[in-house]
C-alpha cells in the first residue's frame, strides 16, 4: 500500500476506515481515517501515532512501502483513545527497537489500556532529533481528553495534533485542498460538534498555546480526515475561531418525535411560525435524522425546540435519547423549549424541560402542550408559541 508525502521528511501512513459508520453514536455517513506519519530524519525515524487496532496491516504495509517497520526507532502517541492507541502493542511488535513516547498523562493511560505496558514521558521541553529534523511535543490536556498531545516538527513546518482541526471523513485524497474546501470545512464543523463542542475554551487555549510557541506552520496534519496546507490554512483557522466562540446565527432548530402525528402537526406549526418572523429554521423527525447532523445544525441556532407526545406519563426514548448525547455536549447560550400532545396524562414536555434547563438551556416561556389532535385553533397557537421564539432570538444579536 502507499505512503502519501505530507512534506520532504513526512509521509502519511495511516489508514482509511471507508465504512465506519458509528463513532460511539456520532453517525459517520462518510466513514473515517486514523491518520500516522513517518518523520525520516537521515538517522532516525519516527512513527507520529498508530491506528484502530484492525487497521494496524494497513499502517504497517504503508510503512513498508518505503521502510522495514523494524528500523523505526521510535513511536510518539499523542493520544491514547483506541481509535489511535487500540493498535500500539501490535504495532510495537513489528517495530521493536522503536522507544515509545507520550505525555505524562499519555504514559498513566498506556500502562492501563495495555495491561501495564510501560512508555516513557515528554513535555514541552523536550525535542527529539532525528538528524535534520526533530520532533518538539506540547501536552494539551483536555483537548479532548487529559492525555492529549500535539507533535511538531519545526523544520518541516508540520503540527500534527491529533484530534483537533480533525474530521470523520473518507477519501482517497489525503488533503483539504483536493477533496474542496467547502466539504472539507463542513465535516470539521461536524466533528467539532460532536466531539469538541462542550471544550470550546480548552480548544481555543490550545490554539493560543500553539501561536504563542512561534511555531512556523505551513502544515497541519490531524489524525482524523484531510490534512491542511497552503491557502486552506486561513479557512481553517477562521472556522475554529468561529466555532470556539460558539457564533451563532438567527436560526432555531425544532426537533420532534410522534406517535399518530399531532405532535408532527404541531411541530410544522411552530416551523410556520418561527419562518413568518424572517427566522431561518430546520426541522428533524428524530426516527429518522443521524444525531450527528442534528447537532451540527444546533451548533450555529439559537433555540433548541424538541417535542414529544405523552408515552407512559414519559417523553419518547427517541426524544430521551438525544436529550442524554447533548447532556454531554452541554451547548451554551441558548434558548430551549418543548412542546407535545398527549391522550390523558401529561408529562412530556414538563420532563423534558427539566432536561433542556438541566443541560443549561435558558427557557424563556412555558412549554406548549395540546391534548389529542390539534384543533385549528391550537395549530394557531403552536405557531404563535413558535413565533415568539423567533423573535426572542431576533433579539439575541
Ligand atoms: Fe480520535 Fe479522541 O480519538
Amino acid at each position: 500500500m502507499r505512503s502519501i508525502p505530507v512534506s520532504d521528511a513526512i509521509r502519511w501512513v495511516g489508514a482509511i476506515d471507508w465504512n465506519l459508520r458509528d463513532f460511539h453514536g456520532y453517525e459517520t455517513p462518510r466513514g473515517t481515517t486514523y491518520n500516522a506519519y513517518l518523520v525520516r530524519g537521515t538517522e532516525k525515524t519516527a512513527l507520529i501515532d498508530t491506528v484502530k487496532g484492525r487497521f494496524v496491516e494497513e499502517l504497517l504495509a504503508r510503512v513498508r512501502s518505503v521502510m522495514d517497520p523494524a528500523d523505526v526507532d521510535l513511536i510518539v502517541v499523542n493520544h491514547v483513545e483506541p481509535d489511535h492507541n487500540g493498535g500500539l502493542r501490535r504495532v510495537m511488535r513489528a517495530m521493536p527497537n522503536a522507544r515509545v513516547v507520550a505525555s505524562r498523562s499519555g504514559v498513566a493511560g498506556v500502562a492501563e489500556y495495555h495491561d501495564g505496558l510501560e512508555v516513557e514521558s515528554v513535555g514541552a521541553d523536550d525535542v527529539i532529533d532525528l538528524g535534520g529534523v526533530s520532533l518538539r511535543f506540547l501536552p494539551m490536556p483536555m483537548v479532548h481528553w487529559p492525555d492529549s498531545m500535539f507533535t511538531y516538527c519545526a523544520e518541516e513546518r508540520v503540527l500534527m495534533p491529533n484530534d483537533a482541526f480533525g474530521a470523520h471523513m473518507a477519501s482517497s485524497e489525503r488533503f483539504a485542498d483536493e477533496v474542496g474546501l467547502d466539504l472539507a470545512v463542513e465535516e470539521l464543523t461536524i466533528y467539532y460538534a460532536n466531539i469538541l463542542m462542550p471544550l470550546g475554551k480548552q480548544v481555543a487555549k490550545a490554539v493560543e498555546k500553539v501561536v504563542a510557541t512561534g511555531w512556523e506552520i505551513e502544515t497541519i496534519a490531524p489524525s482524523h480526515g484531510v490534512i491542511w496546507r497552503g491557502e486552506t490554512l486561513g479557512p481553517l483557522f477562521d472556522t475554529y475561531a468561529r466555532l470556539t466562540a460558539g457564533e451563532t446565527r438567527e436560526k432555531i432548530v425544532v426537533a420532534f418525535s410522534t406517535m399518530w402525528g399531532s405532535t408532527d402537526t404541531l411541530a410544522r406549526a411552530v416551523v410556520d411560525g418561527i419562518a413568518a418572523e424572517g427566522v431561518e429554521v430546520d426541522l428533524f423527525d428524530l426516527a429518522v435524522t443521524p444525531i450527528a447532523h442534528l447537532t451540527r445544525n444546533l451548533l450555529d441556532s439559537r433555540a433548541l425546540l424538541l417535542g414529544s407526545p405523552t408515552l407512559h406519563h414519559g417523553m419518547l426514548y427517541r426524544v430521551a435519547g438525544y436529550l442524554q448525547y447533548l447532556s454531554g455536549l452541554k451547548p451554551q447560550g441558548k434558548l430551549g423549549g418543548a412542546f407535545g400532545s398527549y391522550g390523558w396524562s401529561s408529562g412530556a414536555t414538563k420532563q423534558i424541560s427539566g432536561q433542556l434547563e438541566a443541560i443549561g438551556f435558558e427557557l424563556p416561556f412555558e412549554p406548549y402542550t395540546q391534548k389529542y389532535r390539534p384543533s385549528t385553533e391550537e395549530i394557531a397557537a403552536a405557531r404563535e408559541w413558535g413565533a415568539q421564539y423567533a423573535r426572542a432570538v431576533k433579539e439575541m444579536d
